[in-house]
């Protein structure tokens, strides 16, 4: 086996901001989780566990970066999170490594009092947000009330820090990463809108920002430490270029590429699985970058979930739906679309929008790089084409694929924060009332997402009408035989993809479309327009 990266260079404690100081971590396990941590070695023990397994939220905390660091650069949704020079975002802490924290800020419950730089308030010592769950009776048995405080400061900063108040439906996405058995929403909604009622209590982001400066002159991170659990040595490296993190894959073929661990993190909490050694895309910004040129959008793979979601909403509104609820905004700060394609599970959410969008991936091995359609890159249950030492380095989409109509529908039990049954991307393109193109993509309905082609021929090149989508939606149980399993029956797949074709047509029909607001249950708008 090749030489392992981390030989070749020199390793260092973990150093990450927390409660007031630079902290240096040295000796547990690459693999410890941030909540481990804060309940452990650390005693700050403020912050819940629930499940684990990031659903519940309880474990939520705010990670600060410089701004411009964290985030796709430039993007509203980036923009959105900027407070002060920082980029504020929640994540689930069980679900985080700890050297993920390398070189940023981790602000808990703990801290509500202390980084406030105008100590008085509605009652002394206590933050808006505590004070208003107070007034507005948000907690009973107070389990889950830390992560939901969090989740509601992160929203405080940003909507003072933009001059806004958010709405209640705005409220509410905010919080869907939030799980309470016992309050009920109202309440903690009701101090969602009451704490911006109160006297401003504010984050002091200096003492912050000067202390990720410092942070910042650090070498990239290579760190390693004995697993008592498993007896060996565990590795974790954060290069911080493109050329740098490909030479390490490449030394290191059989590491773990690790981008938001939100996948990865329940392999180690859940299944017990060992990660003897992890290249970690987080640190290198440039795989942040999501921009237009060439005739394509390309969205890096170290790119937030909420800033690529946001970047192909922002060019197709219909996507607004699959987007907001894409898992919760904890997960999608933390989790990229690199993360979700390169997974490549069957139920994955953003495939199939991406095949209806003609993407395709750029694949990086050493100093090769190619790329290769969406539509090639799963070849069975969980089997992709991503060779060994190769990563995917970006997402491109054709801006022609945004000139066309393109669709999202999620179905899933639960509205917020579920996985999908199914998930279909659509786009079409008509002239004079004949379709000219479409592209029909699903997950949920086979061992991997992939299209449907049977229905795309019978749809291809016909009148756009009720007839055309009869003939397609028998096609389609040809294309498909979908599972039974928990989430649904094989029979109620192959029903609702069917009647998606329908709400497509329906929406989409030369006469008389129908908008969103005719055949949506929801109406839900975007975090950045907040
Ligand atoms: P990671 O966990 O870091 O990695 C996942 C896999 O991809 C690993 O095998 C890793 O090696 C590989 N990988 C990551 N990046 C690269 C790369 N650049 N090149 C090569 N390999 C790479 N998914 C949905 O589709 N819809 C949902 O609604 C949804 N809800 C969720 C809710 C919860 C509570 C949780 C915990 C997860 C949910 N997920 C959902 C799954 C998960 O969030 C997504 O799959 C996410 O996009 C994974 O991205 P990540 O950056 O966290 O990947
Ligand atoms: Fe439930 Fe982390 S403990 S999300
Ligand atoms: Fe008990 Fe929310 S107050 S779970």
């Amino acid at each position: 086996m090749p030489c392992p990266v981390t030989l070749r260079m020199n390793t260092r404690p973990i150093r990450f901001f927390h409660r007031g100081a630079i902290v240096e971590v040295d000796g547990v396990p690459p693999t410890t989780s941030v909540l481990a941590w804060l309940r452990g070695p650390a005693r700050c023990t403020g912050t819940k566990e629930g499940c684990n397994e990031g659903d519940c939220g309880a474990c939520t905390v705010v990670v600060a970066e410089l701004a411009g660091r964290a985030d796709a650069v430039g993007t509203p949704s980036a923009r959105a999170t900027v407070v002060g020079g920082l980029s504020l975002r929640t994540v689930n802490a069980c679900i985080q490594f700890l050297p993920t924290l390398d070189g940023k800020a981790l602000l808990t419950v703990e801290d509500l009092q202390g980084i406030a730089a105008v100590p008085a308030g509605p009652a002394p010592g206590l933050h808006p947000v505590q004070q208003a769950l107070v007034e507005c009776h948000g907690s009973q048995c107070g389990f889950c009330t830390p992560g939901f405080a969090m989740s509601l400061a992160a929203a405080y900063e940003r909507h003072c820090e933009h001059g806004t108040t958010p709405t209640r439906q705005q409220l509410a996405d905010e919080l869907s990463g939030n799980l309470c058995r016992c309050t009920g929403y109202r309440p903690i909604l009701d101090a969602g809108q009451r704490m911006f009622e109160l006297p401003p209590h504010r984050l002091d982001t200096a003492p912050l920002v000067a202390a990720l400066r410092r942070l910042a002159a650090d070498p990239p991170l290579a760190y390693e430490a004995h697993n008592p659990a498993t007896g060996g040595i565990e590795r974790f490296v954060a290069p911080r270029s493109v050329d740098a993190l490909a030479a390490a894959c490449a030394a290191e073929p059989q590491a773990r590429v690790l981008a938001g661990s939100t996948d990865v993190g329940l392999w180690v909490n859940k299944q017990l699985r060992e990660l003897p050694s992890l290249i970690h895309l987080g640190a290198v910004d440039e795989l942040k970058r999501i921009a237009e040129g060439d005739g394509v959008l390309t969205i890096g793979a170290a790119a937030p979930l909420e800033d690529a979601w946001a970047a192909l909403a922002a060019r197709v509104p219909a996507l607004t739906d699959v987007w907001l609820r894409f898992a919760s905004p904890p997960i999608r700060h933390a989790g990229t679309m690199g993360g979700n394609v390169a997974n490549g599970s069957p139920i994955g959410d953003a495939p199939p929008i991406l095949m209806a969008l003609d993407a395709a991936v750029e694949l990086r091995r050493g100093e090769r790089l190619r790329r290769l359609p969406l539509t090639g890159l799963y070849l069975d249950y969980m089997k992709n084409a991503i060779e060994e030492g190769e990563f995917v380095q970006a997402i491109v989409v054709p801006l022609a694929a945004f000139g066309r109509q393109v669709r999202g529908y999620k179905i899933s039990k639960r509205f917020d924060c579920d996985i999908s049954a199914l998930c279909a991307g659509m786009a079409i393109e008509l002239d004079a009332g004949v379709v000219r193109s479409v592209r029909l993509a699903y997950g949920g309905m086979a061992a991997t997402v992939r299209r449907a082609a049977e229905a795309e021929a019978a749809i291809t090149g016909q009148p756009w009408s009720e007839a055309t989508v009869r003939t397609a939606q028998q096609a389609l149980a040809r294309d498909f035989t979908p599972l039974t399993d928990m989430r649904a029956s094989s029979a109620y797949r192959l029903q609702v993809a069917q009647n998606l074709l329908q709400r497509l047509w329906l929406e989409t029909r030369p006469e008389n479309p129908l908008p969103p607001a005719a055949t949506s249950v929801f109406h839900l708008m975007p975090h950045a327009a907040a």
